[in-house]
C-alpha cells in the first residue's frame, strides 16, 4: 500500500508535465517570493521616500480571510505604478508558463495611484505585459470589488468596455471578487449585466461564504446569468450547513455553470477543513462543469500543478482521466472558439 503522501507526489509530478488551464489567477495574490524581492528593489529605487510592506507582514502564512486580505493590501503597495504592474504581469506569466500552463486568464482590480498611474495606465500595463511575450496564451477580466462602490463598478465595467474595442482578443471579461462578507452582490447585478449585453464575460466569486441571500437571488434571477463562478463553498446542503435546502442544489445543478474550484485557497482561509472534506467530490459525482484554479498562487503558497496534484488525489483520478479533466477545462474559457480549437490541438 503507498502512503497518501507518496500517492500525491506521484500525482503532483504527473501534474507538473500534464497541460493545464489556470482560469481563476488574481495579479496581485499570485506574486512569488522572488517576485516581490524585485518589486520591493524597483519600488525602493523609484519612491525611496517611501516605506515598502515589512517581510513577516508580507510573507504571512494566512489562516482565514482576513490574513489574506492584509496580504493583498502589501502586495498592492508594491504595484502602485506602471513598471511595477508589469513587472507583476511578466512574472506571473512566465511563472504560470513554466508550471506548464497552457492558457491563463488573469484577473485584476484597476487602481488609480495618485501621482503615479490612473486606472487604465493599470489595465494597460497588464495587457502590455500579456502582449509582450509568447511562452503562454492569455487573457485579462477586469475585477469589481465588491468593497468598493456600485459607482467605481461602473466606472470599471465602462473601462474594461472601452480596452475591449482596443484589444479584443485580451481583454475578455468581468470579475466581481473582493471580500464576500462586505456589501451585497445583488446591488453590482446592473454593471454585471451591462457588461454582459456588450460581449464580455462574466464570473462571480459565488457563495464564498454562507449568504443564502446572496445565493437565492442570484441562482433565482429572471435576466441575469453568470458565465463562471469562483468557490461555491456553500451551496450544497452539507457543506452549506443549516438552513439551506435541497431545492438550492438542485436549481445550482440545472444551472450547469462551470465552477472555478480553488482547493488550497479554501482551505487556507478556513472555509472548508481539509482537502479531504472539500466540496469538489460532489462536483465530480454530479458532473458539474469545473475547472481546477490556484486563486492565488503567492499568496496562499501553492501551484497549478499542485492543485491539480490534490484533486487527482481527491477524485481519485488516473492518468488518463486527469487529463480529460484538464482537457474539458479549455470548453469554459473566455476566449474565442480559435483560441479553444488551437489549445485544443495542444492537449
Ligand atoms: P488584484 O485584484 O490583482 O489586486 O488582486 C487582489 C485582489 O483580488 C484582492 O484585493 C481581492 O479584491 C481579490 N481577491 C483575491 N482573492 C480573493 C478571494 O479568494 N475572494 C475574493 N476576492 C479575492
Ligand atoms: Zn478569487
Amino acid at each position: 500500500m503507498k502512503s497518501l503522501k507518496s500517492k500525491y507526489q506521484m500525482a503532483a509530478q504527473f501534474c507538473k508535465i500534464l497541460p493545464k488551464i489556470e482560469l481563476h489567477a488574481h495579479l496581485n495574490g499570485s506574486l512569488s517570493v522572488p517576485t516581490i524581492a524585485k518589486l520591493v528593489r524597483l519600488h525602493k529605487q523609484s519612491y525611496p521616500q517611501e516605506e515598502v510592506p515589512s517581510a513577516t507582514e508580507i510573507f504571512n502564512d494566512p489562516k482565514g480571510f482576513d490574513d489574506g486580505y492584509a496580504i493583498f493590501k502589501c502586495a498592492q503597495a508594491l504595484v502602485d505604478h506602471p513598471e511595477a504592474v508589469k513587472l507583476a504581469a511578466r512574472s506571473v506569466l512566465r511563472e504560470f508558463a513554466e508550471d506548464n500552463v497552457k492558457y491563463v486568464e488573469l484577473r485584476s482590480t484597476p487602481r488609480d495611484c495618485p501621482g503615479k498611474m490612473t486606472k487604465r495606465e493599470y489595465l494597460l500595463a497588464i495587457i502590455e505585459a500579456i502582449e509582450d511575450q509568447s511562452d503562454i496564451k492569455a487573457a485579462l477580466l477586469v475585477s469589481i470589488d465588491r468593497r468598493k462602490s456600485v459607482e467605481e463598478a461602473d466606472e470599471n465595467v465602462e473601462l474594461a468596455l472601452s480596452l475591449k474595442k482596443e484589444f479584443p482578443t485580451v481583454v475578455v471579461g468581468i470579475d466581481l471578487s473582493g471580500d464576500a462578507r462586505v456589501n451585497q452582490l445583488q446591488d453590482y447585478i446592473g454593471a454585471l449585466q451591462k457588461a454582459q449585453d456588450q460581449d464580455l464575460k462574466v464570473s462571480l466569486h459565488f457563495a464564498e461564504v454562507k449568504n443564502d441571500k446572496e445565493i437565492e437571488f442570484v441562482l433565482n434571477h429572471c435576466s441575469f446569468k453568470p458565465d463562471r463562478v469562483g468557490h461555491c463553498t456553500f451551496i450544497h446542503h452539507s457543506t452549506a450547513a443549516v438552513g439551506m435546502s435541497e431545492s438550492i442544489w438542485k436549481k445550482f445543478c440545472d444551472w450547469n455553470i462551470p465552477s472555478e474550484i480553488c482547493l488550497t485557497s479554501n482551505v487556507k482561509c478556513r472555509s472548508v477543513e481539509s482537502y479531504q472534506s472539500h466540496h469538489l467530490p460532489m462536483w465530480y459525482k454530479e458532473k458539474l462543469p469545473f475547472a481546477i484554479c490556484t486563486d492565488d498562487k503567492g499568496v496562499f503558497n501553492c501551484s497549478s500543478s499542485e492543485e491539480y496534484a490534490q484533486a487527482m488525489q481527491l477524485l481519485e483520478l488516473n492518468q488518463e482521466e486527469m487529463l480529460l479533466l484538464s482537457k474539458k477545462s479549455i470548453e469554459y474559457i473566455f476566449a474565442d472558439d480559435n483560441v479553444k480549437e488551437t489549445l485544443r490541438s495542444e492537449f
